[in-house]
C-alpha cells in the first residue's frame, strides 16, 4: 500500500491503527449499503424504463454522495480492517466502468474531519492510480455548508451536467441525530425540479442516548429540534410522559414525518428498519427513500437478509429487546417486551412470523383477498420484503387460520389477532 502522512510503517492506515474499533452494527450497515449499491448499479445501468412523459429512460451515469464519509475504512472488534462505504462504492464504480465504458461514475465525498478526508483521499488515489475512470470530488466541510455548496448552480451543474441524466444515491450518516433538513431539502428538491432521480439513505440514531439527552437537556438541544421538527420543551415533555416502547415509536414517526414534509414525498416510498450490535441491541435505524418500487424492494430485501443472517450468531430467546447507544449501556425494560409482542425488536422487523401477524391484522375478517392485494400491501410496507419469503409466509398465514386457495386468501375464519 502507498505511504503517506497517514500511513504508518507497517503499511496500515493511521485510522486502521487507531483504537477506535467499530461494532457489529457498522458492519451490518456497510454490508447493506454495499449490497444495495451493487444492485443499484446493475438495475440503473440496465434500465429501460420510461420517464413521466413516456420517454425512454437511459441513465448517462451514476452519482454517489456520502455527506459524512469518514475515512473509508474501519477496524473491527476482532482486528480486521474493512472498507467503509466510500471505498466499497469506488470499487464497484471502477468495476462497472469496465462493462459500461460510455457511462460516467462520480463519487462525491465530504466529512468535517480533515484527517479522515486526507486518509481517505490517499487511499483512493492509490486505488485509482491504475484507472482514472471514476470522478471523485472531495470536500471537508460541515454538512450544511457542503449541501449548500452542492445546491449552488455552479457546483450543481458541474456534478449533474444539464444535458445528462444521472441517477444519484445520497447517503447521510451522522453519529447522532444531527439531521439538517433545510440543507437536505434545498438540494434534493432542486434535483427533483430538474427531473433528476435520487435515492436518499439516512441513519437515524434515536435510542437511549438520544432519549437520555433529550430528557436531561445536557447535549446541544438545537439538533433535536431540527431533526424532529419540535420545540425542545415540547419534545422533552412528550418523551418524559411515555414509556420506552412508545418513545421509540414516537421518535421513529417524528423523523418519518419530517422526511415526508421536507422531501415532499409519499410515505409509501419510505422503508426502514433497525440494525443490531454484538449484544443484539437495536442501535439505529437505516431509513431509505426511493421513488422506484424496485429500489424499495432491493433495500428491504437486503435489510431482511443481512439481519436474519446475523441472527444465527445470537441467542434470540435471550435477545435484548431494549435499546442501547453503546454495548455497555443496556437497560432492561420488561414492558417493552410485552408491548412488542414478538418478544424482540429483531423478530418484529425481520421474521416471517411477525410479517404474517402484521398481514393478518391488516386484512382481518376479509374474504377473497387476491395474492396481488397482499403483494401490493407488502410493496408499500416499510419493512416487509417483497420477494424471497413467499412459501414461508403462506405457511405462517395458514398457521393463523388463513385459508389459501388458488392464490386467493381468506381471512374470515380468524376471529381475533393472535399474539
Ligand atoms: C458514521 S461516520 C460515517 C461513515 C461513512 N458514511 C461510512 O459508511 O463509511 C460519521 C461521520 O460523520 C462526520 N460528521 C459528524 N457531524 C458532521 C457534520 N456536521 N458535518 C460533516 N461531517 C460530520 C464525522 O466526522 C464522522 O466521520
Amino acid at each position: 500500500m502507498k505511504k503517506c502522512d497517514y500511513f504508518v510503517d507497517n503499511g496500515e492506515c493511521y485510522y486502521g491503527n487507531s483504537n477506535n474499533t467499530t461494532g457489529k452494527q457498522t458492519e451490518s450497515k456497510l454490508t447493506i449499503l454495499n449490497n444495495y449499491v451493487l444492485e443499484w448499479i446493475i438495475v440503473t445501468m440496465a434500465a429501460k424504463g420510461k420517464d413521466r412523459y413516456g420517454r425512454e429512460l437511459i441513465y448517462d451515469g451514476l452519482v454517489f454522495v456520502d455527506c459524512m464519509s469518514s475515512a473509508g475504512m474501519y477496524k473491527t472488534h476482532d482486528g480486521r480492517v474493512i472498507d467503509g462505504t466510500s471505498i466499497n462504492v469506488l470499487k464497484h464504480f471502477i468495476n462497472s466502468k469496465k462493462y459500461h465504458p460510455d457511462k460516467t461514475f462520480k463519487l462525491v465525498l465530504n466529512d468535517k474531519d480533515e484527517k479522515s478526508m486526507k486518509c481517505q483521499e490517499c487511499r483512493i488515489n492509490d486505488i485509482l492510480s491504475n484507472s482514472k475512470n471514476v470522478d471523485v470530488i472531495y470536500e471537508k466541510m460541515d454538512v450544511s455548508m457542503f449541501l449548500d455548496k452542492l445546491s449552488e448552480s455552479e457546483f450543481f451543474d458541474k456534478i449533474w451536467n444539464k444535458d445528462k441524466k444521472f441517477h444519484t444515491v445520497f447517503f447521510y450518516d451522522p453519529y447522532d441525530v444531527d439531521i439538517r433538513w433545510d440543507a437536505i431539502s434545498k438540494l434534493l428538491n432542486k434535483l427533483k425540479r430538474t427531473e433528476l432521480r435520487y435515492d436518499f439513505i439516512l441513519t437515524h440514531f434515536f435510542q437511549n442516548d438520544t432519549i437520555r439527552s433529550i430528557m436531561s437537556g445536557t447535549k446541544k438541544i438545537g439538533k433535536y429540534e431540527s431533526a424532529y421538527g419540535m420545540m425542545y420543551d415540547d419534545l422533552a415533555d412528550k418523551i418524559k410522559s411515555i414509556d420506552s416502547f412508545e418513545r421509540n415509536q414516537f421518535l421513529r414517526d417524528a423523523l418519518i414525518k419530517m422526511m415526508i414534509k421536507n422531501l415532499r414525498i409519499d410515505q409509501t416510498k419510505i422503508a426502514y428498519g433497525p440494525v443490531f450490535s454484538q449484544t443484539n441491541s437495536a442501535i439505529y435505524d437505516i431509513v431509505f427513500y426511493s421513488k422506484s418500487l424496485k429500489g424499495l424492494k432491493i433495500f428491504k430485501e437486503f435489510m431482511y437478509k443481512t439481519n436474519t443472517r446475523d441472527k444465527d450468531n445470537n441467542n434470540l430467546k435471550h435477545a435484548q429487546i431494549v435499546m442501547s447507544f453503546d454495548d455497555q449501556d443496556i437497560i432492561d425494560d420488561a414492558s417493552y417486551e410485552q408491548k412488542r409482542y414478538t418478544g424482540s425488536e429483531r423478530e418484529y422487523f425481520y421474521s416471517v412470523s411477525s410479517y404474517a401477524d402484521i398481514i393478518v391484522a391488516a386484512f382481518i375478517r376479509r374474504e377473497n383477498v387476491s395474492k396481488e392485494d397482499i403483494l401490493g400491501y407488502r410493496n408499500i410496507h416499510p419493512f416487509i420484503p417483497t420477494s424471497s419469503i413467499e412459501k414461508a409466509l403462506d405457511s405462517e398465514l395458514r398457521l393463523r387460520n388463513v385459508s389459501i386457495n388458488k392464490k386467493v386468501y381468506d381471512f374470515s375464519k380468524i376471529d381475533r389477532i393472535q399474539k
